[in-house]
């Protein structure tokens, strides 16, 4: 009788675990390639206790942005090098803000939800800068439980154009610890 309790007892444990998703902010770089557009104020992974950790950046915004805004990402695996994960997609920001039409982007910004000023529709003129902050991996891992990715490495490159030239970019390392 015992015995059978205990053994419950470790499956409904194995079974919560089994649900949990776990990722690792690994590492983080912010670039601009404008600096009279944007210049980086902060980029960093914080740190939590060892299983807790988030990312942060900040990039000053020099000018108003009314429209033509671009947006590109690129999610990556190393094996070998890195290496596409899935296809690179390219937004119309604008656009999509009106109607959301891209999926891929529409699940990346539901991520960022609450950590950002980001999410709202054109044109960027009153703030003074873009952030997003405190975005913890175990919000991440609950948000992406769903998906299919296996344990491994991967980068989320993510890059924004203004009038079709890049102005700044940001690489997102993670791990996915468990599955
Ligand atoms: C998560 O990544 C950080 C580096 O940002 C590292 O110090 C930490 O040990 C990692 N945690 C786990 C559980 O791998
Ligand atoms: C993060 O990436 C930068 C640039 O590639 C590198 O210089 C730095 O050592 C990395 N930090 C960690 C903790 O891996
Ligand atoms: C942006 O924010 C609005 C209101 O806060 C929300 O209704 C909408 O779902 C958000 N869109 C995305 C893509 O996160
Ligand atoms: C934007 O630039 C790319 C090359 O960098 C070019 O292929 C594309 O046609 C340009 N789009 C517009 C709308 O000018």
């Amino acid at each position: 009788m015992q015995l059978t309790c205990l053994l419950q007892i470790i499956c409904l444990l194995n079974i919560n675990y089994a649900n949990l998703k776990l990722i690792n902010f690994t590492n983080i770089t912010c670039e601009t390639m404008d600096t009279t557009i944007s210049t980086i104020e902060y980029c960093y992974i914080g740190h939590v206790n060892e299983l807790k950790n988030y990312m942060s950046l900040r990039y000053a915004l020099r000018k108003p942005i009314i429209k033509d805004i671009g947006f590109h990402l690129q999610l990556m695996i190393r094996s070998n090098g890195w290496k596409p994960f899935l296809y690179g997609i390219d937004i119309d920001m604008c656009r999509f803000w009106k109607s959301n039409y891209n999926a891929i982007a529409k699940l990346v910004f539901s991520l960022l939800e609450g950590h950002t000023n980001i999410n709202h529709s054109c044109p960027y003129k009153d703030e003074k800068y873009i952030f997003i902050d405190n975005l913890m991996n175990t919000d991440i891992s609950r948000k992406i439980r769903g998906l299919p990715f296996g344990k491994g490495l991967y980068a989320l490159n993510v890059e924004w154009s203004w009038k079709n030239i890049s102005r700044v970019r940001a690489k997102i390392y993670f791990e996915v610890l468990k599955v």
